[in-house]
């Protein structure tokens, strides 16, 4: 029976890089999707870029640009970095659409005409200066338990201690460094804890095989048992200044970004549906019989799981069938770390020239149903590839491709299906097949591993090479060739979910339409010809990946802290960061006092010495003279626009009080300053010049 379904992965935030992190997520559901679809399912997958809140409005400003420019701009980024890895999206969109747009407000309707949206007023911290209400995390003050100082507004990162904003000692704006005031504000809330919410959710998440159990425990967890009422009403409003979608009804009221980022799977389904004629309601209404699904991270649970379940079961659609979560990533056991390098986008893997493949296949390998993290060891990367990949699988092609192509035009001859690796195949497929369904794919990719070993020996034990040197075993050597073709090409089905893109030069060479699962119940027919072999995949060299992470640490040096990160919660600490930033840059933002500006000892430094730096694509290293300050060593991010020769004997400014940061190539002991265009619009690095007789060591101010 052919099933109709439709997958979704988490939408990544509009304002940062997509990174080894996000991967893990895109490549599990876009093997899984592969996986359906070459079974002749009917399976469609959506994502979109998740495009509105604070930290979006605030990160656009700080580059100087609408924030329509930064997620038109950010989508171009990620969807040339999905497509590298090969993610089969149907339809990668954007939540800021007309088609989100009128979903969300059809939602709200219906949820308000069932009586389940709320309007209260509440008090909430307000930044005179950027007249604007500021979410917690954009709060920053002293702890309430320790004292210690500028801690975000909703914990404390030295003692541990959770509070609320209004707890804070001392507070202050980290937009903008005012004094936050408690203004009231009409807020918007969907009423969770109403009875029927309640009893819905405690029923939904219980249901058998909707949620993995370590999801069920939790999400029993959170609701209690029987009439106890633990959820609490979900405030989706905010106030204007805000990116996003006005509420109908309610001027400089908007949807929070949560409300319509999930509504945005739909309106990616709706844009799909308008393209290629699809019926959408089918897929939405509440008696649908297609089937849903929702690839996430743990950390999205509560959204995925409760308020998102909750709105469309009241709002009259259907819920989703299951959702998957999966634990994060880490990358040589620990957290991705931007000074160890391993914080790795996907834009510099692919721009270093990594094959997409390498980390499919590696992830496959490690990833499995449940919601532990999992790990990018990147020596047990480097074998496994080179192992599995190149000396098990593609070897059993180039070791007997060139002979048929050469001794014989190309033409195989009838394949011996009673070979144990070949029957091994036949009774083991279903279960591969078991095991990708069930998002087993490490189990799969066990599976699939042993028989290419059962393969190599069949290879070993007549050894075409061997063969090719006598005249008279050439029928030999051809059935022998032809068996090891037909294996290869039996591999390739069983890990196209995984490797899309060897599949299709697999196609190619053997001269085939696109594969699907139940060829691997057939082999080529004696006769059939096969086009020339092409080298299908090379090694990971080590080299290759010290180069990758030495370039990840390097952007670090070389380019403002714009940590785009996956978490809301981080994410919302990056713009902080941004917004501080902007709130320095910007003419006619806020102010700085004068004290915090003579913080920054800037000095008049003569560069004595500039050359290359061996293995850094960016830096420059410089020696500085500061007259009677000394000499100082500095890592500057200008390779691209200077001659180093050049620099040799001018003036120009540096910070000299900048804690000295030690770095792959050595001690760099300060900045200089340079100009820039921070929307990218005139390329170039503008490094600051004095007039004549400024002296070095003379400071700037
Ligand atoms: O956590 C995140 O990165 C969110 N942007 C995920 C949104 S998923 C869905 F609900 F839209
Ligand atoms: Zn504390």
């Amino acid at each position: 029976m052919t099933r109709k379904i439709l997958v979704t992965s988490a939408l990544p935030y509009a304002n940062g890089a997509i990174h080894l992190g996000h991967l893990v997520e895109y490549i599990q559901t876009d093997i899984w999707v592969r996986f359906q679809k070459m079974r002749g399912h009917q399976c469609w997958y959506v994502c979109a870029d998740d495009t509105h809140g604070t930290p979006i409005m605030l990160r656009a400003e700080q580059e100087g640009i609408s924030p329509e420019a930064l997620i038109e701009r950010v989508h171009g980024e990620h969807t040339r970095d999905f497509a590298g890895f090969h993610i089969g999206f149907d339809d990668y969109y954007t939540t800021h659409s007309a088609e989100t747009r009128a979903c969300a407000n059809e939602i709200y309707a219906r949820l308000r005409a069932a009586g389940l949206i709320e309007a209260r007023t509440i008090e909430q911290y307000y930044d005179p200066l950027k007249r604007m209400f500021l979410p917690d995390r954009f709060i920053k003050g002293e702890c309430p338990k320790c004292g210690a100082a500028d801690q975000y507004g909703d914990n404390c990162e030295s003692c541990g201690a959770a509070y609320t904003a209004d707890e804070l000692k001392n507070p202050y704006s980290a937009v903008s460094g005012a004094r936050p005031e408690l203004r009231q504000s009409e807020h918007f809330f969907f009423r969770l804890s109403d009875p029927r919410c309640q009893a819905f959710l405690r029923r939904w998440t219980q249901a058998e095989g909707r949620l993995q159990n370590e999801a069920a425990n939790k999400l029993q967890e959170w609701l209690g048992g029987g009439d106890e009422n633990r959820l609490t009403d979900w405030d989706i409003s905010r106030d204007a200044p805000y990116f996003g979608f006005e509420i109908p009804d309610a001027p400089g009221k908007y949807f929070y970004v949560w409300l319509d980022a999930p509504i945005g799977y739909m309106g990616a389904f709706r844009h799909l549906c308008d393209r290629l004629g699809l019926d959408f309601d089918e897929y939405w209404r509440p008696d649908s019989r297609t089937e849903l699904y929702h690839f996430i991270g743990k950390d999205i649970l509560y959204f995925h799981a409760l308020f998102w379940p909750a709105e469309l079961e009241h709002a009259g659609y259907r819920t989703p069938t299951k959702v998957f979560a999966h634990g994060f990533l880490t990358v040589d056991g620990a957290k991705m770390s931007k000074s160890r390098g391993t914080f790795i986008t996907a834009a510099s893997y692919l721009e270093r020239g990594l094959d997409p493949e390498w980390l499919r296949y590696y992830y496959a390998a490690k990833l499995g149903s449940s919601m532990e993290d999992i790990d990018l060891n990147l020596d047990d990367f480097i074998a496994r590839v080179n192992s599995d990949l190149v000396g098990k699988f593609v070897n059993i092609a180039s070791r007997s491709a060139g002979f048929i192509v050469r001794k014989f035009a190309g033409r195989l001859c009838t394949c011996d299906e009673s070979l144990p690796a070949i029957e091994a195949i036949r009774e083991r497929r279903r279960l591969i097949a078991d095991h990708y369904e069930a998002r087993e794919f490490s189990k799969a990719i066990r599976e699939i591993m042993a028989l290419t070993d059962l393969a190599n020996q069949y290879v070993d034990s007549v050894k075409p090479w061997e063969l090719a040197r006598q005249a008279d075993r050439e029928s030999e050597l051809q059935a022998a060739c032809s068996n090891a073709i037909n294996l290869f090409r039996l591999f390739a089905i069983l890990l196209k979910p995984v490797l899309p893109a060897l599949a299709a030069k697999t196609e190619a060479f053997l001269n085939v339409a696109p594969l699907v699962w139940a060829d691997a119940a057939t082999v080529l027919a004696a006769g059939h010809v096969i086009n020339d072999y092409r080298h299908m995949l090379t090694r990971v060299e080590k080299q290759q990946i010290d180069a990758l992470l030495a370039a990840n640490r390097e952007s670090l040096a070389a380019t403002p802290p714009a940590a785009p990160q996956k978490h809301a919660e981080h994410q919302e600490k990056a713009a902080v960061v941004a917004a501080a930033q902007a709130a320095v840059a910007s003419s006619t933002g806020p102010h700085i006092s004068i004290d915090d500006f003579l913080r920054a000892d800037l000095r008049v430094a003569r560069i004595s010495a500039a050359e290359q730096v061996e293995g850094a694509d960016k830096l420059l290293r410089l020696l500085l003279d500061l007259g009677p300050l000394g000499t100082r060593q500095v890592f500057a991010g200008i390779k691209a626009a200077y001659d180093p020769a050049t620099l040799v004997g001018r003036l120009t400014v540096m910070v000299a009080n900048l804690a000295p940061r030690k770095m792959k190539f050595g001690l760099s002991e300060g900045m200089i300053l340079a100009a820039s265009d921070p929307a990218g619009e005139t390329p170039g690095i503008f490094l600051l010049a004095l007039d004549d007789g400024a002296q070095p060591g003379m400071r700037v101010r």
